[in-house]
């Protein structure tokens, strides 16, 4: 995995948004796959600006989600499917019909789970995915422990991760579950960019780019990707060779 730390939240953005620009450039009907947080809001805000200024088409691509919550329809405001829509997919010329979020009220949610892995390998599998990074090292929502052969599945998710992502709920209760595309999935990406800003998020760094390649720290198992970047902000990048990797 090659880290690139970047001055800033905003070249680290820009850079990331240059990746994906570059990508379609090169095969309109690329497969993305994309995250949540607040860490890609920079990059997709670059995306709309190159869309309507420098007329960066999105219509020939496909999206794919990397999570969503277990139990939350597609239109509750703290779904990752009204997430996207208002963060990207509602401001860029990408087609409906080719924008795939796992349906969290799914009545059959590990049909659901099946259905959405089919989905990407009939869509010949992932070109680019890009990753945020959990405090934990978590990647989409595979938390420590998820198994580097997982596929898209059902997962529980830890307490940590509930607390820093509670206010988005009423009353502070993040939902307990949520469908994740799997480690499996994303290993199977031909390229894959994580990206990482500000001081709460570099531990996780220095332990997923210098502590050995772990299932307790998901992200590590990029180490072993043929084709995967690490995008920091200086900031995320502060406690590398500090030697304080776990
Ligand atoms: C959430 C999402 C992840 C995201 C991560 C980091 O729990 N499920 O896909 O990458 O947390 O979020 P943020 O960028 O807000 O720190």
């Amino acid at each position: 995995m090659r880290a690139h730390v970047f001055p800033d939240y905003e070249t680290m953005s820009t850079a990331a948004a240059d990746v994906v620009a570059q990508g379609l450039e090169e095969n309109p009907s690329m497969v993305l796959m994309l995250p949540t947080g607040i860490t890609p809001l920079g990059m997709c805000l670059r995306l709309v600006e190159m869309h309507r200024s420098e007329g960066l088409s999105f219509a020939d691509a496909t999206f794919f989600n990397l999570d969503e919550y277990l139990g939350l329809r597609p239109d509750h405001e703290a779904s990752y499917h009204v997430y996207m829509k208002e963060n990207l997919y509602g401001l860029i010329d990408a087609d409906p019909a080719w924008i795939f979020v796992p349906d969290g009220a799914a009545p059959d949610p590990e049909a659901e789970c099946e259905r959405y892995e089919a989905a990407i390998v009939e869509a010949g599998g992932i070109d680019v995915c890009v990753l945020g990074l959990g405090r934990n090292g978590h990647i989409g929502f595979n938390e420590p422990g998820a198994p580097f052969d997982s596929l898209t599945r059902v997962v529980q998710l830890s307490e940590s991760t509930r607390k820093v992502n509670a206010g988005d709920f009423e009353a502070d209760r993040a939902p307990e579950r949520a469908i994740t595309v799997g480690m499996a999935t994303i290993f199977g990406s031909k390229e894959v960019l994580l990206l990482a800003s500000g001081t709460n998020k570099a531990g996780a760094v220095a332990a997923a780019v210098e502590g050995d390649v772990s299932e307790s720290v998901p992200a590590s198992m990029l180490k072993n990707h043929p084709n995967a970047s690490l995008f920091l902000d200086e900031d995320a990048g502060s406690d590398l060779g500090r030697g304080v990797a776990g």
